[in-house]
């Protein structure tokens, strides 16, 4: 299958992975778990906006370190900016932070409540350079949108 066509069914495994529960945990894991399997990247997962920080939430992949300052690295950068970053080699992005020494480039997605604030990010890492383009931010970017409405609302 194409990576558009991978990518549209994958938007709509994740909404039928996680529509109707009631476990932000449980659907950020099993949201993490199917984009990893279906794409084979190196790094898969959420962090959560905690206590001034982001911390560390469901991911596949090697450990991880466990929280990241506001405008601290990849994560902590499209957190505080509020978009999507691509880094298509990360030893060329400053403060970029190395959890793994393998991985060579990086996108990160965030992920906003009802009100628009930013509460968490979607990180993922490939061992490749270069291995994120337009297409990728673009369905991650949907993808977000999805688990931001089924995995974080529960109450409306
Ligand atoms: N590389 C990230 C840190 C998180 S790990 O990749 C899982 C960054 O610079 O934000």
């Amino acid at each position: 299958m194409d990576k558009i066509k991978t990518y549209q069914l994958l938007v709509k495994q994740v909404e039928s992975l996680i529509i109707d529960e009631n476990n932000t945990t449980g659907q950020l894991a099993n949201a993490a778990a199917i984009i990893h399997e279906t794409r084979h990247w190196w790094w898969t997962g959420f962090y959560l906006v905690n206590d001034g920080e982001l911390q560390l939430g469901p991911f596949q992949g090697p450990v991880a370190c466990y929280s990241i300052k506001p405008g601290r690295g990849v994560c902590g950068t499209a957190w505080q900016q509020d978009r999507t970053i691509v880094v298509p080699d990360v030893e060329l992005f400053p403060g970029h932070i190395a959890c793994s020494s393998l991985s060579r480039s990086e996108i990160v997605v965030p992920l906003h409540d009802a009100g628009g604030n930013v509460i968490a990010v979607l990180d993922i890492d490939s061992k490749d350079i270069n291995a994120f383009d337009d297409v990728d931010a673009h369905y991650l970017q949907q993808i977000a949108r999805v688990i931001e409405q089924h995995a974080f609302n529960h109450d409306s």
